[in-house]
C-alpha cells in the first residue's frame, strides 16, 4: 500500500504549477459525448477520477484517444450501450454525469445508483427532480437509475438546494432539450462556467452560468470543439494554505486569482501577505499566525473543499478558531487523525471549535477522504518529526503529482511502498 512519508518543520518556499480543475473536467469530459463528432480536451488533470471517467466513457463504447496526460480527443458516434457497468459508479460519484449527457443526446440514460461517501449522504433528488422536469421518466430500481423521455421539453426550475452536480447534470440534458430551460438556485462555482463555456463552444446556448439563474436554449445538434480546462482552485488553496502553516513564500501559478478570492481574503485575515498577479498568486507568511472563524459556503463562498486545509492551519494559529461546515453532515473525519499529532479541536454536530497550539508533532495517520487528506499532509510538513499518512489513493484521485509538486517546494516527502523504504526514508532524516 503506497505512503507519504515526511519530515516535518521545513517551510515550503517556490513556484508550483496548478493543474486543471478535476471538477470542471469531469463534468466537460461527460458532456464531450453529446456529440457524433471528435472533441479535443486539453489541461486535463492527470489524476484517477479523471482517468475512471475516461475508462467509463470507453466502456459504453466511446471512442478515446488519450494525446498525453493532458491531453484527449473523444468521439462519441460509436457509443454502443447507454448503461454504464457498477464498476466505474463505484470508483467515481461523478459518472453519474453520463445520465445528464446521455439523455440529453440520446434521450434514454441508465447508471447505477451512487452510493453515499466518506463526507456524507450525498443525495441526488434534486438531479431526478431536474431530469422529471424536462419530462423525462425516471425509476429507481435494481439499484440503477433508469430514465428515458420520448422528447425532453424546456422548463421553468427552481433547486432546493444549491448543488453542482445537479446544475451540471441538468444543464446537460436542458442543452438538447426542445425549447427554453431556466434553471434557478443553481450553483455558481467556476466549473459551472466552464462546463457551460464548453458547451456552448459544441453549439449550445447557455446564458447566465456563474449566477443563480442560467437560461438555456436546447439545440438539436452539438458539434466538435477544441477547449482548455480552467487551472483547478483547490488545489491552487491547498498550496496556498501549506505555505501559511509551514510559515513559508509559495506563488501558485497558472491560476485564475479571481475564483481564490475567497481564500486569499482569509489568507491575509489571519496574518498572511498575499500578492496577486495576472495569473498567479504569491503566499507568504513570516509571522504567527491568528484565529478566525469559518463557514463553508456554495461558491463564491469559503468552499468546503478547503475546509479541512484551513483547519489544520488553524490548528497552528493562536487563539480560538471556529469552521462550520454547512455543506456535507460528515467532513470532520480527518479530526480524530490530527489529534493525534497533538491539534486542540472539538467537534461539536457539524462545527469545530480549534485550540491553536505552538506545535504539531508527526506521527502515522489515515486520510478519510480527498481533501482531509491532502490536509493530513500539510499538518505533516508543518509538525516536529517524521509523519506516515496512509491511504493516500484517496489523495490521488484529486492532485497529479502531489508529492512530486512539495518536493519542488523543498518539501521532504516522498512516496513509499514498502517497508524498506519506509526505513530508508527515516534512517537518513534521523542521520541528518
Ligand atoms: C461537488 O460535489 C464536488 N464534486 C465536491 O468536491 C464538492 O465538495 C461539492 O460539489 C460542493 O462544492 C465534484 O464536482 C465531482 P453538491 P456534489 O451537489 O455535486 C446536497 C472534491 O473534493 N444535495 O453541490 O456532490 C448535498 O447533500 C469533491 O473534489 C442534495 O440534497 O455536491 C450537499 O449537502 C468532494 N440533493 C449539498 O447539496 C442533491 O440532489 C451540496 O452538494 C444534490 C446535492
Amino acid at each position: 500500500m503506497e505512503r507519504y512519508i515526511m519530515k516535518g518543520g521545513i517551510p515550503l518556499v517556490g513556484e508550483v504549477e496548478i493543474s486543471g480543475a478535476k471538477n470542471a473536467a469531469l463534468g466537460i469530459l461527460a458532456a464531450s459525448i453529446m456529440t457524433d463528432e471528435t472533441v479535443t480536451i486539453d489541461n486535463l488533470p492527470d489524476v484517477s477520477d479523471i482517468n475512471v471517467l475516461l475508462q467509463a466513457i470507453e466502456g459504453i463504447g466511446a471512442h478515446v484517444n488519450r494525446i498525453d496526460r493532458h491531453t484527449v480527443k473523444i468521439n462519441g458516434s460509436g457509443i454502443r450501450t447507454l448503461s454504464l457497468d457498477y464498476e466505474y459508479i463505484k470508483k467515481i460519484r461523478a459518472s453519474y454525469y453520463l445520465l445528464g449527457a446521455l439523455l440529453g443526446k440520446y434521450k434514454k440514460a441508465e447508471v447505477p445508483l451512487p452510493g453515499g461517501c466518506n463526507i456524507g449522504t450525498r443525495p441526488i433528488d434534486q438531479h431526478l427532480k431536474g431530469f422529471r422536469a424536462l419530462g423525462a421518466d425516471v425509476r429507481i430500481e435494481y439499484g440503477f437509475i433508469s430514465t428515458e423521455a420520448t422528447h425532453l421539453h424546456g422548463t421553468h426550475l427552481y433547486f432546493d438546494v444549491v448543488s453542482v452536480g445537479a446544475t451540471i447534470n441538468v444543464m446537460m440534458a436542458a442543452a438538447m432539450a426542445e425549447g427554453t430551460t431556466i434553471l434557478e438556485n443553481a450553483a455558481k462555482e467556476p466549473h459551472i462556467v466552464d462546463l457551460a463555456n464548453f458547451l456552448n463552444s459544441m453549439g449550445a446556448n447557455i446564458k447566465g452560468a456563474g449566477t443563480d439563474v442560467i437560461r438555456i436554449r436546447g439545440v438539436s445538434k452539438l458539434h466538435s470543439t477544441e477547449y482548455t480546462v480552467i487551472p483547478d482552485q483547490i488545489e491552487a488553496g491547498t498550496f496556498m494554505f501549506a505555505a501559511a502553516a509551514t510559515q513559508g513564500d509559495v506563488t501558485v501559478k497558472n491560476v485564475i486569482p479571481k475564483h481564490l478570492e475567497a481564500l486569499s481574503s482569509k489568507l491575509m485575515e489571519i496574518g498572511c501577505q498575499v500578492e496577486e498577479s495576472d495569473d498567479a498568486v504569491r503566499v507568504y507568511c513570516k509571522n504567527k499566525l491568528h484565529n478566525t472563524h469559518i463557514k463553508t459556503l456554495p461558491y463564491p463562498g469559503f468552499p468546503t473543499d478547503m475546509q479541512p486545509q484551513i483547519s489544520v492551519t488553524l490548528a497552528l494559529a493562536s487563539g480560538t478558531s471556529i469552521v462550520t461546515e454547512s455543506i456535507f453532515e460528515n467532513r470532520f473525519r480527518y479530526v480524530d487523525e490530527l489529534s493525534r499529532m497533538g491539534a486542540k479541536i472539538k467537534v461539536e454536530g457539524n462545527t469545530a471549535i480549534i485550540t491553536g497550539v505552538d506545535k504539531l508533532s508527526g506521527a502515522i495517520v489515515s486520510s478519510p477522504d480527498l481533501r482531509a487528506g491532502a490536509a493530513l499532509v500539510i499538518a505533516g510538513l508543518a509538525a516536529e518529526g517524521i509523519t506516515i499518512v496512509e491511504d493516500i489513493v484517496y489523495i490521488q484521485r484529486g492532485y497529479e503529482r502531489f508529492e512530486e509538486k512539495l518536493q519542488n517546494l523543498g518539501a521532504e516527502i516522498e512516496k513509499v511502498s514498502t517497508e524498506k523504504e519506509l526505513y530508508k526514508f527515516q534512517l537518513r532524516e534521523t542521520a541528518v
